[in-house]
Parts: structure tokens; C-alpha cells; sequence
């Protein structure tokens, strides 16, 4: 791999009935740890809200990336900021005044980040790509851990990492879904400075070893 990409382990894939075991095997590797909350409505899963947020501060001092899968994120954004993630991550698809909900993320003191979904091109953020921190391309339908990482994303990653470079800005690309050791370095020299991984990691024997192999 030419370039070191960080990591956030995602959370959805540990055991809840001891994330404080779970957390304790990436400290020494991840740069972040993603949060995955869902809603049951923009995604047709349940996840977690604010008591797990709350849970896992106390636990880590691993700074938090919370993506929020939800319908109306910027109801959540005010109760999310006040555990102070490093990068709270909206979605295209249900920000309708997407630059005030990016600015006011800012205002609270976290990195603005917009989510697109698998199905959603990456020209949609052209006229907002100087008011974020950094985009996070779907790489599988989102909702759950475990799936197959849709190739096509590649692409979006690729085409991102060109318009940052053509406009001299310094957002951050964040792939999400289906990453492994194994795709990793596609991901990375495509233009991703972040992977998330969830069942990569949590799944393995050894989730330590898995963070450091992408890393490197
Ligand atoms: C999917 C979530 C992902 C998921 C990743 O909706 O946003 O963060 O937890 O899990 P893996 O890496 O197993 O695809
Ligand atoms: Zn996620």
C-alpha cells in the first residue's frame, strides 16, 4: 500500500455484552471508532443512540465518528455533539438545508461530514464540497455489518479524490462497508484517507493485527 490510510472499527460488529472487552482490543490501533446509529427508518435496521454514545466515552479515550443513519439528523446533531466526536457523519439523502447542518456540526466543535449512499453520485456534493470536512462513500446498502463490498465504489472514491485535487481542497474520503485487509489497498490508492472496517475487525481472532495490516 502506498499511502497509510487510518482506520475506525465499527462497533456494530462487537459483542454488546462487553463492547469495554471489544474497545479494549483496537486501542492500540485504531485512530477512531465508528458509531453506527440507525433509526429503523432511513435504514431498515435498529442500532443504538445516545446511552451507547454515552457508554463508550466513558470507556475510551479513541476519538468517536458517529454516522448518523437516520431520518432527521439535524435533530441529533445538538445531543451527539455534547460527547464531543472528532467527526459526526449526516447523509445526503435526508439534509435538506445540508450547508446550515454542516455548519452548525462545526459550530459544536466536530469535523462535518456528508454520507453518500451506494446509489447516490458523488456530483450531487459539487457545490458543497468547500463547506465539509470530509465525505463518506457507502460501499454497501447501509443498515448492517457483514456485507459484500460493492466494487462500483471504487469509482466514486476515485472521482472525489480527483475533484479534491482539481480544486486544491482537503476534505477527507471515508469508505464504509465491506472493507477488509483484503480490498484495503485499492481503497487507499483509489484516494481514501479513512476506512471504516466492522466485521473485518470485530470478527477476527486477532483485531489488533487486522487494523495494523491495512495500515501499513
Ligand atoms: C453499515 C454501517 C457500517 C458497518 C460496516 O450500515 O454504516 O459502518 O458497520 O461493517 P462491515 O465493515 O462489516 O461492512
Ligand atoms: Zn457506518
Amino acid at each position: 500500500m502506498s499511502e497509510l490510510a487510518k482506520v475506525s472499527p465499527s462497533i456494530l460488529a462487537a459483542d454488546f455484552s462487553n463492547l469495554e472487552r471489544g474497545i479494549k482490543k483496537i486501542e492500540n490501533c485504531a485512530d477512531y471508532i465508528h458509531l453506527d446509529v440507525m433509526d429503523g427508518h432511513f435504514v431498515p435496521n435498529l442500532s443504538f443512540g445516545y446511552p451507547v454514545a454515552d457508554a463508550i466515552k466513558r470507556t475510551s479515550n479513541i476519538p468517536m465518528d458517529i454516522h448518523l443513519m437516520v431520518s432527521n439528523p439535524s435533530q441529533h446533531i445538538e445531543g451527539f455533539a455534547k460527547y464531543n466526536p472528532k467527526i459526526l457523519i449526516v447523509h445526503y439523502e435526508v439534509c435538506n438545508n445540508l450547508y446550515r447542518t454542516l455548519q452548525r456540526i462545526r459550530e459544536l466543535g466536530s469535523k462535518a461530514f456528508v454520507a453518500i449512499n451506494p446509489h447516490t453520485p458523488v456530483i450531487v456534493l459539487d457545490d458543497i464540497l468547500e463547506s465539509l470536512d470530509g465525505v463518506l462513500v457507502m460501499s454497501v446498502n447501509p443498515g448492517f455489518s457483514g456485507q459484500k463490498f460493492i466494487e462500483r465504489s471504487i469509482r466514486k472514491v476515485f472521482m472525489l479524490s480527483e475533484m479534491r485535487k482539481a480544486r486544491d481542497l482537503d476534505f477527507e474520503i471515508m469508505v464504509d462497508g465491506g472493507v477488509s485487509p483484503s480490498n484495503a489497498s485499492r481503497i487507499v490508492e483509489a484516494g481514501a484517507d479513512i476506512l471504516v472496517m466492522g466485521s473485518a475487525v470485530f470478527k477476527s481472532e486477532d483485531p489488533e493485527s487486522v487494523c495494523r495490516a491495512v495500515k501499513s
